[in-house]
């Protein structure tokens, strides 16, 4: 088919690029090493301008510093190319902004309508505004951004999780966003989209015919989503805390992994019809009741133990103070449709555990007849298993007969597609995708405001059950899968997790 041309791919306009909060974490650890890739690529149009806009008394010599000092900082060595790194800072502005008042917002807009230094001011200019703030300033940014005019059509917001703590706060932030930006100018990010090895997961299901045929309840028994970290909550305790890992991880991230793996095939890969179809996997998905909590989750946080060789605290020696918050979340998940009807879906993550690995593991169902009878060995089910990271991949588990006479062993092989093997290239960082694509305008990775919202509203009863159920996360020690419990989840279905790539 002809896809219709706003789909189609594009260069990069000529863009302001305002990172609100430009002296944070989020911007100086991954948006600036990002976007210094870009210029090494050359992705950056001429005139290109990156605006540091928050409340440090910085000029624009003072905030390259800071930037200088974060490339060398967050961008591996090998890759650090001073010529490079003098281009992106020559294209780098500070402003001093106060996000809850109008102090300072007119530096934004004398640097905004002056233009560039040198390059091109293009007409089809855009204007990127990057708020990498706590999400209730959002609502009051905004309203500053049309105070001061600018906001134009063109214009874009780019929001970073979270969106809010429950339905009602998602709904305000989305309201306070929307009275000043159309849903077409707001882009939501949720970073796993941007993964190399997330996007190829479409790929995969939709530009090979092997596997649409299987992919249902009648060949798949059930699947398993993990996404666990062996870092700790480290110095980001304080939103955390108020968070927990059903909000942090599950609401965002694995819904969204859990959608790309259950969606139908839209009729084009494009911005909208993605975004249609995981919004209907959202809607299919069983809304839990409180029992239905109690029987299919669990949440846990990790107590003192050893991470790669080291003693670590527990959670709330990390935090300075007891917590009932969740560093751990495991839950059992339906999708009333169609298609999935009867077939589980195992998510969970977790903070301290044994490994980093984020991956997704599809079960097929055992053969319907055992057919090698007196042989050696059982047929184990097929399982795909797609590697998000680290080690990006994807591994089909298969049985074949062992080699040799005298006759037959059955014996499971592996066949192994390993990005780094594969392909000779590194994976692009997610920021560096999706901060191209906001500029490019192409919001097919983005989380739209109904999906958002689906995603919350389906969470928001597991939120209430636990903050009201007496019981306490489990403990687990750091340096372990999580709670026992999580085991249990499975082995009452008589299935296990895949706890590696074996
Ligand atoms: C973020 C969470 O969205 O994702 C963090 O807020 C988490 O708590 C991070 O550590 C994990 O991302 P990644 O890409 O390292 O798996």
């Amino acid at each position: 088919m002809t896809l219709p041309a706003s789909e189609l791919a594009t260069a990069l306009p000529p863009c302001d690029l305002t990172v609100v909060g430009g002296t944070g974490d989020l911007a100086l650890r991954k948006l600036l090493p990002a976007l210094y890739q870009s210029e090494r690529r050359n992705s950056l149009a001429p005139g290109t301008r990156v605006i540091g806009a928050s409340r440090s008394s910085l000029d624009d010599a003072g905030y390259r510093a800071v930037v200088h000092q974060a490339l060398a900082a967050h961008v591996p060595a090998a890759e650090l190319d001073e010529p490079v790194v003098t281009r992106l800072l020559d294209r780098v502005h500070h402003v001093e902004v106060d996000a809850e008042s109008p102090e300072g917002w007119h530096l934004l807009h004398a640097l905004l309508k002056e233009g560039p230094q040198g390059g091109p001011d293009a007409a089809n200019r855009v204007r990127v505004f990057y708020l990498a703030v706590a999400p209730r300033l959002f609502g009051p940014i905004c309203q500053q951004l049309e105070a001061i005019g600018v906001v134009e059509p063109t214009s874009r917001v780019v929001l970073e999780k979270p969106l809010g703590a429950d339905l009602a706060s998602a709904r305000l932030v989305n309201d306070a966003v929307g009275r000043v930006f159309a849903e077409s100018q707001i882009f939501r990010i949720d970073h796993y989209l941007g993964k190399e090895s997330v996007q190829n997961l479409l790929v995969t299901r939709f530009a090979n015919t092997f596997l649409e045929p299987l992919w249902n309840s009648r060949w798949i028994d059930h699947v398993q989503i993990t996404a666990a970290e062996t870092l700790g909550v480290g110095d980001r305790g304080g939103y955390y805390d108020h968070a927990g890992a059903l909000r942090d991880m599950v609401q965002n991230h694995l819904l969204q992994l859990l959608c790309l793996v259950a969606m139908e095939p839209p009729t084009y890969v494009g911005r909208e019809t993605v975004r249609d179809e995981k919004l209907k996997v959202l809607q299919a998905l069983r809304p839990m009741t409180p029992e239905d909590v109690d029987r299919d989750t669990v949440r846990g946080a990790y107590k003192q133990g050893v991470v790669d060789g080291e003693v670590v605290a527990s959670y709330a020696e990390d935090l300075g103070h007891p917590s009932r918050t969740e560093t751990f979340a495991a839950l059992r998940v339906e999708v009333q449709n169609w298609r999935w009807a009867g077939v589980p879906f195992y998510l969970r993550t977790g903070k301290r555990m044994d490994r980093r690995a984020s991956e997704i593991v599809v079960v097929f169902k055992a053969p319907p007849h055992a057919m090698f009878p007196g042989s050696e060995g059982a047929t184990e089910p097929n399982r795909l298993h797609i590697r998000v990271q680290p080690d990006e991949g994807m591994h089909l588990h298969m049985t074949v007969k062992e080699p040799g006479p005298g006759g037959i062993r059955l014996r499971p092989v592996s066949l192994d597609l390993s990005y780094a093997t594969a392909f000779d290239a590194v994976s692009p960082d997610a920021y560096e995708r999706l901060l191209l694509d906001v500029i490019k305008g192409n919001p097919t990775l983005f989380m739209r405001r109904d999906e958002v919202e689906a995603a919350w509203a389906w969470v928001e009863p597991i939120l209430r059950r636990w903050e009201t159920s007496p019981d306490r996360p489990k403990r687990y020690p750091a340096g372990t899968n999580g709670p026992t419990a999580a085991t249990t989840l499975l082995e009452r279905d008589g299935r296990t997790w895949q706890e590696d790539d074996q």
